[in-house]
């Protein structure tokens, strides 16, 4: 499928909103979908329904193997070694929940320490917070620099021999910044400390190799992969799956269920308790086989392309000030506007049919550290064109006029 004519399949881009046509620049918070995916959602609901893992009957059968078609795709897609390290969640937050539950229970001790930075949104941050909590756990912050980036050299710095887990962002969903994660592995290994990626942005944006990246788990949030919401991947290394304990109690994740003693079922149901969010997971395979059927090389080119087209635009242009500028940037242009609220400027954009994000996009940590309390942001996904950020830089022109900034 050719990345130029993509908007076609998109429906929803066919509506007026307020009026105008659409120009999307919030995918970092949530992707738009294509026909294919509603259309399955669709199909799936009045044509092939039922529950999965469970009944026996013909379409308890078909819709097993549905789901479990995911689950192998998936594999394919992010080159996970084998089937059951891909388990399926609620969302992104629910598998970093997930991870820092069960690492609570049977890893970490009193007086371990954890590594993230001061870019990591609150999926990544409230979670290991519930462990200082209840375990005594240190949670320590690798610094964000001035280009909004992390460096590698902070992140040894910020290691100490009680470090026990490094949990970091792939892509900044505020500056762009994109880690040096295989890099980052490396070094925590070699100290024997586990890494959990959170894939939130990673995921939509960049090709992923588990094998490569050998990180422990990675975390991917399928809404902003023009997939369904409700619906989140959790990749973990076998070993660690194995050997943690379950997350949630419930049917389909056990084995055998007495008065006095329960046992759990093998991965990957153990950590897929009860009904999971079954439609959206088959229709997710065909977000895999869309983004499959344009390629992931041809969407980070596409996306790098706009991104510094957007990026020479909004440099350009007076009073706008750009949030980040690391060597490695995705699809994010955040920024401000002298003396006025990132929530006027998403309100008159929006006026122009352009969609942005406003506030401090779950990232209080990081616009502390800016000293600044929210930003405005443009991010884009595959369906975006130089066009539409011609747009949103007219569309701030005309806030400025309202606001009679030059
Ligand atoms: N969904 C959040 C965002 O907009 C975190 O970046």
């Amino acid at each position: 499928m050719k990345i130029e004519n993509i908007k076609d399949e998109f429906p929803i881009f066919d509506e007026k909103i307020l009026n105008n046509d659409l120009v999307y620049l919030d995918s970092a918070n949530s992707s738009q979908k294509p026909k294919v995916v509603a259309d399955k959602i669709n199909e799936f609901y009045t044509k092939q329904f039922s529950n999965v893992g469970r009944s026996v009957h013909y379409l308890a059968v078909a819709a097993t193997n549905l789901y479990e078609n995911t689950r192998s795709s998936v594999q394919k897609y992010i080159n996970a070694k084998d089937k059951n390290e891909i388990v399926f969640t609620k969302g992104a937050t629910e598998a970093l929940n997930l991870v820092a539950n069960t690492l609570g229970q049977k890893y970490l001790n009193d007086g371990d320490e954890i590594l993230i930075t001061e870019l990591e949104h609150h999926s990544n941050y409230v979670p290991w917070h519930f462990l200082r909590k209840s375990k005594n756990i240190k949670i320590n912050f690798a610094e964000v620099n001035e280009n909004g980036d992390i460096s590698l050299e902070d992140i040894e710095k910020k290691i100490t021999s009680k470090t026990k887990v490094i949990a970091i962002t792939h892509l900044s969903n505020v500056t762009g910044a994109i880690l040096p994660i295989k890099e980052i592995t490396d070094l925590a290994h070699s100290k024997g400390i586990i890494v959990v990626i959170d894939g939130c942005q990673g995921a939509p944006h960049l090709k992923l190799d588990m094998q490569d990246l050998d990180c422990d788990f990675y975390a991917i949030s399928c809404h902003k992969m023009y997939g369904p919401t409700g619906l989140g991947v959790l990749y973990g290394k076998k070993k660690w799956l194995e050997e943690l304990p379950p997350y949630q109690g419930g049917g389909g994740m056990i084995r055998e269920v007495k008065k006095d003693k329960i046992s759990y079922g093998d991965l990957p149901n153990k950590y897929e308790a009860g009904t999971m969010a079954t439609a959206q997971v088959i229709a997710f395979d065909q977000s895999i086989k869309f983004m499959e059927s344009i390629g992931i090389e041809n969407i980070m080119k596409h996306e790098a392309d706009l991104v510094e087209y957007g990026q020479e635009l909004l440099q350009k242009n007076n009073s706008v000030k750009l949030i980040g500028n690391p060597k490695n940037k995705g699809g994010v242009l955040s920024f401000t506007l002298e003396g006025v609220h990132p929530h006027d400027i998403a309100t008159i954009l929006d006026e122009d049919g352009v969609a942005i994000r406003a506030g401090h996009h779950c990232c209080q940590i990081l616009h502390d550290k800016l000293n600044i309390p929210a930003s405005a942001r443009a991010s884009v996904g595959i369906y975006n064109t130089k066009d539409d950020l011609d747009k949103l830089n007219e569309s701030i022109n005309n806030c400025k006029k309202i606001f009679n900034l030059k």
